[in-house]
């Protein structure tokens, strides 16, 4: 079966890392454009990181598009070094990429892509969803071409983790968020509920550390998601957000979905970037997306650190 085209949309970060590794271990999808956005660090690194870590992996041939450097309409309130590290991933200094940012900005080049390409394309958005937003109000007709919208984040009743109400990417631009969970298409929202039972532990991440280069490098980077983990909640696990949505990219029905109807808050107050999902019914409006409420969380991990053993001893 021909590999799925994929476009990652990102912001790393160090789960972004993680997903970023995950697609290019992953048969299934042809990871055809990265395009980066600001979020967890500024655009200029999260541009830089996307570099390295597709260099790391022996992929500098996949086009690096940097795309929005502040939210819609009101400024990210703080980044979030103090979760990623300075840079953004964990403290670790990866290589820099022979390889030069693509001169077009993300939107244009997302654009072109998807109008030229023969078959669906999926794009997972696994940082502030920024750059869709200005895809679907600049370039609709290439945005109706997007096979498939795969979502990192939101919560449908797992509060949030920046404030009791928000999720992070929603939260760093909620006006976009509003935008694209109000457009027609496809897509499926992979939040809190489901990442937040699916923990990477030090097990796992041992497993795919001895695999090779590749496997310990990500496993230094992770290193801090672990301290923080291990000093913010007392746990002795990651949970890698932004894999989980890839998993789903790459392997579609990984999590048990369910078409909800969901808004954003986009209002000023405490409950600003919350996503309101109505559990009430399953909806038929066509704005309504698949929203992740059930997973195999022992399956998921098992998945990842599989994936990023092969792709490390493959690597050498
Ligand atoms: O809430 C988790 C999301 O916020 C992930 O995309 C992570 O990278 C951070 O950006
Ligand atoms: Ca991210």
């Amino acid at each position: 079966m021909a590999a799925t085209p994929l476009v990652i949309d990102t912001d790393p970060g160090i789960d972004d890392a993680l997903a970023i590794l995950l697609a290019l271990a992953s048969p299934e999808v042809d990871l055809r454009l990265v395009t980066t956005t600001h979020g967890n660090v500024d655009l200029a690194q999260t541009t830089e990181n996307a570099l390295r870590v597709l260099h790391l992996a022996g992929r500098s041939d996949v086009p690096v598009a940097a795309g929005a450097a502040e939210s819609l309409v009101y400024a990210q309130p703080e980044r979030a070094g103090h979760v990623h590290g300075r840079t953004g991933l964990g403290g670790v200094d990866l290589p820099p990429s022979p390889a030069a940012v693509d001169p077009r900005p993300a939107v244009v080049a997302l654009a072109e892509l998807l109008l030229a390409s023969e078959t669906p394309v999926t794009v997972a958005a696994i940082g502030p969803w920024t750059n869709v937003a200005l895809l679907l109000a600049t370039y609709p007709e290439a945005a109706a071409r997007i096979g498939r919208l795969v979502l990192m984040g939101g919560s449908a009743g797992r509060g949030g983790n920046v404030t009791a109400a928000a999720e992070f990417n929603v939260w760093a631009d909620p006006e976009a968020a509003a935008r694209v969970l109000g457009a027609t298409v496809p897509t499926v929202l992979v939040g809190l509920d489901v990442t937040l039972p699916t923990v990477l532990d030090e097990g796992g991440i041992a497993r795919f550390a001895a695999a090779g280069p590749v496997g310990a490098t990500a496993a230094a980077i992770l290193q801090q998601y672990l301290d923080h983990a291990r000093s913010s909640y007392g746990t002795t696990g990651v949970v890698v957000h932004d894999a989980l949505a890839l998993t789903e990219a790459i392997a579609p029905g990984t999590l048990g979905t369910v078409r909800r109807d969901v808004v954003v808050d986009t209002t000023r107050g405490a409950g600003r970037g919350q996503t309101l999902v109505d559990r009430r019914t399953v909806s038929d409006s066509p704005t309504a997306v698949d929203v992740a409420e059930t997973v195999d969380s022992p399956a998921a991990v098992e998945f990842l650190v599989s994936r990023l053993s092969d792709l490390a001893a493959r690597r050498g």
